[in-house]
């Protein structure tokens, strides 16, 4: 028996297994791949918190590669009524092929990937959001060229699940990665120092230092699920954290604007920013459909 593959963080994957599913993707993207990797396969999507992107794009792309998705809120099954994790991962195990999870605690794909026997996908967490950042970094490819090794990639806002995922993907991947956040809202340590020894990483509470020169500046919500009840203290601490056209004008000439979506205009981002010309943010939108396809397509239909 292989050994089963997840895919709960980037640093799952090896730098050229990164690539390689970033070429895959664009592949997929470009029209003609007919393969059905995932003929007579089913995906179970377990889903603890909202999702628009995640959802929708792991359901046609299951169904893209010749597979089935199974919509799976945990208010509609035993998990919801405490049923432990360990026992849905084993029972899962028997009837399908790969499980996607987005979900809060990030202990919880991990132990269904110890409990289970298939690959485990993590459709975001309160640690990380992977999918996501391998959609980004397909989306800086298309706009910036694909040496991501040379790129400065800017963060403003919260240390959240998608800086998180940044600064693996600068630890995977080598590019220099500057986070500008405010005091109190430092992604995590432990994250941090990993990608520190692998990437040249700023951390700073100046968003300008962080834009400065940058070939892509991302941002993200200030509030993310599950801290609704803190917005309104988050909104004071983030003031001075608005991406707007001002701050734009710092980055390099051919800079993009990225945010992982949903946003909220004229919070941590201008609608002058999110709209203009500058914005990638529908096809990183898009490009999450390609780069999970890659992915199922990898750890579910055993493509290389
Ligand atoms: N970006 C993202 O994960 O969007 P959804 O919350 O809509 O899935
Ligand atoms: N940081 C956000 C991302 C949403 C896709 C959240 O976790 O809510």
């Amino acid at each position: 028996m292989t050994d089963v593959r997840h895919f709960l963080a980037i640093p799952d994957f090896t730098r050229e297994e990164i690539l390689r599913t970033l070429e895959l993707a664009a592949r997929m993207k470009r029209g003609g791949y007919r393969e059905r990797p995932l003929e007579g396969k089913t995906l179970a999507m377990i889903f603890t918190k909202s999702s628009t992107r995640t959802r929708v794009s792991f359901e046609v792309g299951t169904y893209q590669l010749g597979g089935h998705a199974l919509f799976l809120s945990s208010r509609d099954i035993q998990l919801g009524r405490g049923e432990p994790l360990r026992d849905t991962a084993r029972v899962l195990s028997r009837f399908v092929d790969g499980v996607m999870i987005r979900t809060f605690d990030h202990s919880d794909p991990e132990e269904l990937a110890r409990y289970g026997s298939v690959p485990v996908i993590n459709g975001l967490t309160d640690l990380l959001h992977p999918c996501q950042i391998m959609a980004d970094l397909l989306t800086v490819r298309e706009s910036v060229g694909p040496e991501l090794q040379g790129m400065r990639v800017a963060w403003v806002g919260d240390g959240n699940n998608m800086a998180n995922s940044w600064l693996n993907a600068a630890y995977r991947l080598g590019f220099e990665l500057r986070l500008a956040v405010p005091p109190g809202y430092e992604p995590d340590a432990a994250i941090l120092e990993r990608a520190r020894g692998a990437a040249p990483i700023v951390l700073t509470h100046d968003p300008r230092e962080a834009v400065e020169g940058a070939d892509v500046v991302n941002t993200d919500v200030w509030a993310s699920m599950g801290q609704e009840e803190e917005a309104a203290a988050r909104a004071r601490d983030f003031a001075g954290f608005l991406v707007d056209e001002a701050l734009m004008e710092t980055a390099s000439a051919r800079s993009i604007f990225l945010h992982c979506l949903p946003a909220h205009r004229g919070e941590e981002v201008t609608e002058s920013v999110l709209e203009g010309p500058r914005s990638r943010v529908w096809d990183e939108a898009e490009n999450r459909l390609h780069v999970q396809k890659a992915i199922m397509a990898r750890l579910m239909g055993g493509v290389e």
